[in-house]
């Protein structure tokens, strides 16, 4: 078992949705946690003397090598990085503005490759864990959020690499499958309204803070993999063995 007690914890995207529920989850079990996202009243409010935090957007680099500077300076060592932040897209393929298709990248793959490379030297001196937030769709491709698709597809793809390479050096890379998921993603969600039924799944919907808990629940039972819900895994099973069956189902769904 992985105590979480006093661990030095930097959880991305935490003013709202999974991550603000990881960041409350997290520090009852005695976390000390470094928080980020661009909302810096929503981070302060939760600000004490064991939580930090710093205010920007991830699409920058520099802002990137500020948060893991600022939670070295103010705790002296990372034992978890939690990337989550992450944002939809609802376009089709065909209609996708290449410039969104690469903002949505910087965000959704490269913000979270970035800190991985930023934090790893701090998570190699504690045998730390990295934490990366992809999707069911980074394993079921969704129409209407192709983009999305793909950059949850190409994040879970690194983690399962980084996974490989860092093992022998202590480091746990955890890849996190959440299915629909109740929080304003889809509303924080840009392009234009999607048709009814690409959200019909929403009713299927677990609470952020269900979801945060399978988190920590499996950073602490030392997984690899959290599907959430665990019904999740029928619907992956069903895809590995029925592709064309489950893509003729998200035609329509
Ligand atoms: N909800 C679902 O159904 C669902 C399902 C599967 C996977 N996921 C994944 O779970 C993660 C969390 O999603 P959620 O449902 O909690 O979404 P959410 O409620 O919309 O929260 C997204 C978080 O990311 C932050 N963020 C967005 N853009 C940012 C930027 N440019 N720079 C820094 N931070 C940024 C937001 O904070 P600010 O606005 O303050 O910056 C917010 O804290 C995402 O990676 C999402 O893809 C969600």
């Amino acid at each position: 078992m992985y105590s979480l007690d006093r661990k030095v914890v930097i959880i991305t995207g935490a003013s709202e949705g999974i991550g603000a529920q990881i960041a409350s989850l997290a520090r009852a079990r005695g976390c000390r946690l470094f928080l980020t996202a661009r909302n810096a009243s929503k981070l302060s409010a939760m600000a004490d003397p064991d939580v930090g935090f710093l205010a920007g957007d991830l699409t920058s680099a520099a802002v990137r090598a500020r948060i893991i500077e600022a939670a070295m300076d103010r705790f002296g060592r990372i034992d978890i990085l939690i990337n989550n932040a992450g944002r939809g897209l609802y376009y089709s393929a065909s209609t996708t503005p290449l410039e969104e298709a690469r903002a949505l990248f910087e965000l959704n793959f490269f913000a979270p490759f970035h800190l991985a490379q930023l934090a790893l030297p701090a998570l190699r001196e504690s045998r730390g864990v990295l934490v990366n937030v992809t999707s069911i769709a980074g394993q079921i491709s969704l129409p209407w959020l192709p983009v999305y698709s793909a950059t949850k597809f190409a994040l879970a793809s690194l983690s399962t690499s980084q996974r490989a390479e860092l093992r022998r050096e202590g480091v746990r890379v955890v890849t996190v499958f959440p299915g629909y998921v109740n929080t304003g993603f889809q509303d924080n969600a840009t392009g234009p309204r999607p048709p009814g039924f690409v959200v019909k799944g929403k009713r299927f919907a677990i609470s952020a803070r269900g979801c945060a808990e399978a988190i920590l629940k499996g950073i602490e039972h030392g997984k690899e993999t959290i599907v959430t819900p665990r019904a999740g895994w029928a619907l992956l099973l069903l895809n590995r063995l029925f592709p064309a069956l489950v893509e003729s189902r998200m035609e329509t769904a």
